[in-house]
């Protein structure tokens, strides 16, 4: 996709194609998803030595086999494959002690994947080798969120580093998850249209006529990273504004909201009450899941400001992005080019892609 250029000016956007190509949706299985780091839970769920996570890398999508595990306060990600002949090991969330024990034929391994244990195996030529082990898989935690990936291109603190800068002033281990504030939205249309409109502020006086209230949008700005970017909202009055501390860089500004993309489907919205994690899942080519976790820090500010009616915001987003899915796919569209100003996010985005595709 090298119509994509780095010079924003001289830039198109990928080809339509790219939104709706049953073939494109297969590729970017192998080309982008598995080459990239993924959000999977956060650690309350691996509290105590022996307790264990089984996921799909990414479910509906990439469907890996993947287990975490806590052992000795360590968390780990490995196979959730049995290496004797691939039953899944772990199916619900569970402590495992000090062993994971198939219950196929009963082959056991510690909890860090090493292999323990086969029974009637007396005899057997090179056994056990590496090959019994659970092969590990990167993992790394942020604060209280774990990350994984199965074949990284580049290292988690790239990823994460600015946005560990900016926001690490926040006592976000502490915020809490709530289920009720969490909810999953399916859309009907591509991941990538999904994060393009998240990636610009240029729609928002248009879209969203509540939300333009609290955002104060001529100094809409974002700042772009090697692999994220953030978009900062700025307020309009001072309720609903951070405390921002002194020792930060965004100190004496009116903070509204922090809205962090990680590439490439992951969104951290950082506001005054908590955080709003956003995962894109892609399921069809014209399909995709987005899970909406709330993490809250000060209820008493979930009402005001930009971080509140996230629910009508996502509403109006929802609506113009499946009506932009089906403009894509006109035969009088291809590619459009990009503002300068409003749109260095969705370019930033498109660069990253035709980078890694
Ligand atoms: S498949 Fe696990 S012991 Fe046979
Ligand atoms: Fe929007």
């Amino acid at each position: 996709m090298s119509v994509v250029k780095p010079n924003i000016k001289k830039s198109k956007t990928i080809p339509s194609e790219f939104y709706y190509s049953r073939i494109k949706f297969e590729e970017i299985k192998e080309t982008l998803f598995s080459k990239h780091w993924q959000f999977i839970c956060d650690n309350k769920k691996l509290s105590n030595h022996g307790d264990s996570f089984p996921y799909d890398f990414i479910e509906g999508f990439v469907e890996e086999p993947l287990l975490l595990t806590n052992q000795n306060g360590i968390i780990n990600s490995m196979s959730n494959v049995c290496t004797h002949r691939g039953n899944i090991l772990v199916e619900t969330p569970c402590n495992l002690k000090d062993e994971i024990v198939c219950r196929y034929h009963g082959r056991k391994f510690d909890t860090c994947g090493k292999f323990l244990f086969m029974p009637k195996y007396e005899g057997i030529e090179n056994f056990p080798s590496e090959n019994d082990n659970l092969k590990k898989n990167p993992c790394h935690i942020w604060k209280q969120f774990v990350f994984s990936s199965l074949n990284p291109k580049f290292p988690f603190s790239e990823l994460i580093n600015k946005m560990n800068e900016r926001v690490s002033w926040m006592p976000i281990e502490n915020f809490v998850f709530s289920k009720q504030r969490s909810r999953d939205y399916i859309v009907n249309a591509n991941w990538a249209l999904y994060c393009d409109n998240y990636l610009e502020g240029f729609h928002i006086p248009f879209v969203h006529k509540e939300l333009v209230k609290n955002l104060n949008y001529t100094e809409y700005d974002i700042e772009i990273f090697k692999y994220s970017n953030l978009q900062l909202g700025i307020g309009q009055n001072n309720e609903s504004i951070f405390n921002i501390p002194k020792g930060s860089k965004d100190f004496g500004k009116k903070i509204a909201a922090y809205y962090f993309w990680l590439f490439p489907n992951m969104m951290f919205n950082f506001y005054p009450w908590g955080l709003s994690i956003n995962i894109v899942t892609p399921l069809g080519p014209e399909k995709t899941k987005i899970k909406f976790l709330s993490y809250i820090w000060d209820k008493t500010k979930l009402n005001v400001g930009a971080g509140a009616n996230l629910d009508k915001v996502e509403q109006e987003d929802e609506k113009i992005v499946e009506q932009v899915q089906r403009g894509v796919k006109s035969r009088y569209y291809n590619q459009g080019q990009f503002s300068p100003t409003m749109e260095k996010g969705v370019h930033h985005f498109h660069l990253l892609l035709s980078k890694f595709i």
